[in-house]
């Protein structure tokens, strides 16, 4: 036998080690329809949905199950990992909830690394729910997700929040659009908490309620191209509500605000608990009409929750740059920190939000505020 023949022959038995171990061999497409799945939206197809995902996950060599016909009905269902390679689970077709579903979520993905979601087709949550219906479930979850995608994804008619992230890392979420209709209670549109290293990107948010909301552990958060509206805005908080609840590091960039109530919005609640939001950067943001174009309150006080008073979560190292447009009231940035721990290091750089309408102009109000102001500034400020 030739020495440089048993080299080759050793590299390729070394590469097929390699990639039967790590998987990498081929990767393999699961159809739905493979699995005994019936569209038009009245057999319930849970079933085969988890059959799916398990061969998927199981398979090594990287796996993507695809949806790319529809309406499927599925029942609220746990995708869970881990799996043995990256997994997509690709979506050209259209999922649908059955009416009136209850519990804590419709589509979750739960302990998983090296997750896609994509492919442009919808997931309807067939909300907005019955007034006062308990229990209802988050259309999109993932928990304990990293090194994720979720990418070209239409979520719609959530009967409560959109798409939530918990316990995630490193995950990217981009060319998403969600709607719902405006009045629809609760409805936030991507709601995030205990996760770090997410980037919101290129997506489009219509819903009843905070269009992006940024929950206790939320750190290295961006959220970059994303126009809102009707909706909340874009939301830090509510913190305040249990000890040591912290948000930081997050990056607000490029981002349109459509006749919202809110639009850049710290909420703290008024109890005992300590807390921090700090280390937060708004840039180039764009408003039309906007009923509280820049707001803190941490003087919120839910009834049977706090007594009235003010919160013990600190609020520092803020941001504004350039931000501009119109808002529907006189008070354009509000700013109503807590009289026990005085918001500090605020920094105000080219306001200019006009009042909507032809009379009429903008004002601010501040107290316990402090920090920087540099260039344009409309309204006058008051830190
Ligand atoms: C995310 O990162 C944090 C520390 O940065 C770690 O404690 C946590 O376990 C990670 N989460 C997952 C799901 O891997
Ligand atoms: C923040 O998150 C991004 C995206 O996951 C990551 O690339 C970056 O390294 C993180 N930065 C820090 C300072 O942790
Ligand atoms: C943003 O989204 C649009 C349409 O959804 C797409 O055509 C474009 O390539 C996306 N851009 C980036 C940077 O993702
Ligand atoms: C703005 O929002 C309000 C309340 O949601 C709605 O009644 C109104 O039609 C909206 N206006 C525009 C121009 O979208």
């Amino acid at each position: 036998m030739n020495y440089r023949l048993s080299i080759s022959k050793f590299t390729v038995l070394l590469l097929l080690i390699f990639c039967l171990n790590k998987g990498y061999c081929h990767s393999r497409v699961f159809h739905l329809d493979d699995y005994g799945a019936v569209k038009g939206g009245k057999v319930d197809n849970s079933k085969a949905l988890l059959k799916a995902w398990d061969d998927a996950c199981k398979w090594k060599g990287g796996s993507r199950l695809d949806i790319s016909s529809g309406p499927y009905l599925v029942n609220a269902v746990l995708l869970v990992g881990p799996c043995k390679g990256p997994i997509e689970f690709h979506n050209t077709g259209s999922l649908i909830a059955p009416l009136g579903l209850r519990g804590q979520y419709w589509i979750e993905f739960r302990y998983i690394d090296g997750l896609t979601v994509s492919g442009s087709g919808s997931f309807d949550g067939r909300g907005p729910p019955k007034q006062g219906s308990p229990y209802l479930p988050t259309l999109l979850r993932f928990s304990f997700v990293t090194n994720s995608n979720a990418q070209d994804l239409k979520l719609i008619n959530s009967q409560t929040t959109h798409f939530n992230l918990f316990a995630c890392n490193n995950t990217k979420i981009s060319q998403i659009t969600i709607s719902s209709p405006g009045d629809s209670p609760n409805t936030d549109g991507i709601k995030i908490g205990e996760s770090n290293g997410i980037i919101i990107s290129n997506s489009t948010i219509a819903s009843g309620d905070d269009c992006v909301a940024l929950l206790t552990g939320s750190k290295n958060i961006s959220v970059i191209g994303v126009t809102c509206g009707p909706g909340h805005g874009i939301s830090i908080g509510s913190l305040g509500g249990s000890p040591n609840e912290h948000v930081e590091q997050i990056f607000v960039s490029n981002i349109k605000l459509l006749n919202t109530t809110n639009g850049l919005r710290i909420k703290t609640k008024a109890t005992n608990m300590v807390g921090m939001v700090t280390n937060v950067r708004y840039e180039n943001v764009f408003m039309d009409g906007v009923q509280n174009p820049i707001i803190f309150d941490q003087n919120y006080c839910p009834p049977k929750t706090c007594k009235q008073g003010s919160s013990r979560v600190q609020i520092s190292d803020v941001k504004f740059r350039n931000i501009y447009g119109t808002s529907k009231t006189n008070v354009a940035v509000n700013l109503q920190c807590s009289g026990r721990n005085p918001c500090n290091k605020i920094e105000l750089k080219d306001i200019e939000i006009k009042y909507q309408g032809l009379k009429g102009k903008t004002i601010s109000s501040c107290s316990h505020a402090s920090g920087e102001v540099y260039g344009i500034q409309v309204p006058k400020p008051c830190i």
